[in-house]
């Protein structure tokens, strides 16, 4: 049974390893044995996460990128292979949230939001399917939030991208499930990141928040450990096109 909730020695992409989620489940998956290439724009950040996950059991190492530029997209895919060989694993974190009202929403800031939340999971991961379905078995983790499912103020980009970021997944799934290439979401509620800084800067909305949850708290970033592993090992073989929401019971109510 132990084995099959293992990702020891698999070769996982985690996007958005420089900060908050990302960065988080990265360092769980090296905990866990695994050998992850984290990527992001930040090298100073991308450095210090190596350092720290590095003296874990599995291997880490990094790729800085803008992954909001489509162009860029493969090549970044080629640099992470250099670093393990092609990943059996992708988990597509890097997010952004511009939070910005239907009137100041610009064009440039939509098109750079959709592009990175909801573009990239897709072009990125074409880039490692092939190679995935070669060994007939590859996982592809995406992030979704509540804004997948929910209308929250001045997330009229965000939550467009989150929302499409569900139908990704069922699409993903779609296409590749066959060939041993599930893909599923997490959809995390509330977590403390330089995300969610607005928000937790705002005690009393965290707190009506962590009320809205069955559980009655916000999240905490170890919360997230077990689904992701759960998703990205043997023990979810027949889980595909599914979002777990791991937000204390926020969309139950
Ligand atoms: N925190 C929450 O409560 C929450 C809830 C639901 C969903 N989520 C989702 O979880 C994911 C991670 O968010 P977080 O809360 O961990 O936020 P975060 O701490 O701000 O992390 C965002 C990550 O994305 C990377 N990133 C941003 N723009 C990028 C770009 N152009 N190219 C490459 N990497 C880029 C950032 O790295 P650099 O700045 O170094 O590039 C950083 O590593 C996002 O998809 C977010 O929507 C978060």
């Amino acid at each position: 049974m132990n084995d099959a909730f293992s990702v020891n020695g698999r070769i996982v992409c985690v996007t958005g390893a420089s900060s908050g989620i990302g960065r988080f489940l990265a360092s769980a998956f090296v905990q866990a044995g695994a050998r992850v290439v984290g990527v992001a724009r930040r090298k100073d950040q991308l450095d210090s996460w190596t350092v720290e996950a590095g003296r874990s059991s599995g291997q880490a190492a990094s790729v800085v990128g803008d992954l909001s530029v489509p162009d860029s997209v493969e090549d970044i895919a080629s640099d992470v292979k250099e670093k393990f060989g092609d990943p059996e694993i992708l988990i597509n974190t890097a997010g952004v949230n511009p939070r910005a009202s239907a009137d100041d929403l610009t064009p440039e800031i939509w098109r750079r939001t959709l592009d990175l939340n909801l573009s990239t999971p897709f072009f990125l991961a074409r880039c490692f399917v092939p190679s995935m379905q070669e060994k007939k078995w590859g996982r592809i983790l995406n992030i979704a939030s509540l804004q997948s499912c929910r209308a929250m103020a001045n997330g009229m980009a965000y939550g467009a991208s989150k929302g499409g970021v569900v139908q990704l997944t069922r699409a993903m799934a779609e296409a590749w499930s066959r060939d041993g290439v599930t893909c599923n979401a997490l959809g995390p509620g509330f977590f403390p990141t330089e995300l969610t800084e607005k928000v937790y800067a705002d005690g009393a909305l965290a707190k009506r928040l962590a009320e809205q949850t069955c559980i009655g708290r916000n999240g905490e970033l170890p919360d997230l450990a077990g689904p992701a592993i759960f998703l990205a090992s043997p023990a979810s073989d027949y889980v595909t096109g599914q979002v777990l929401y791991v937000d204390g019971g926020f969309t139950a109510k």
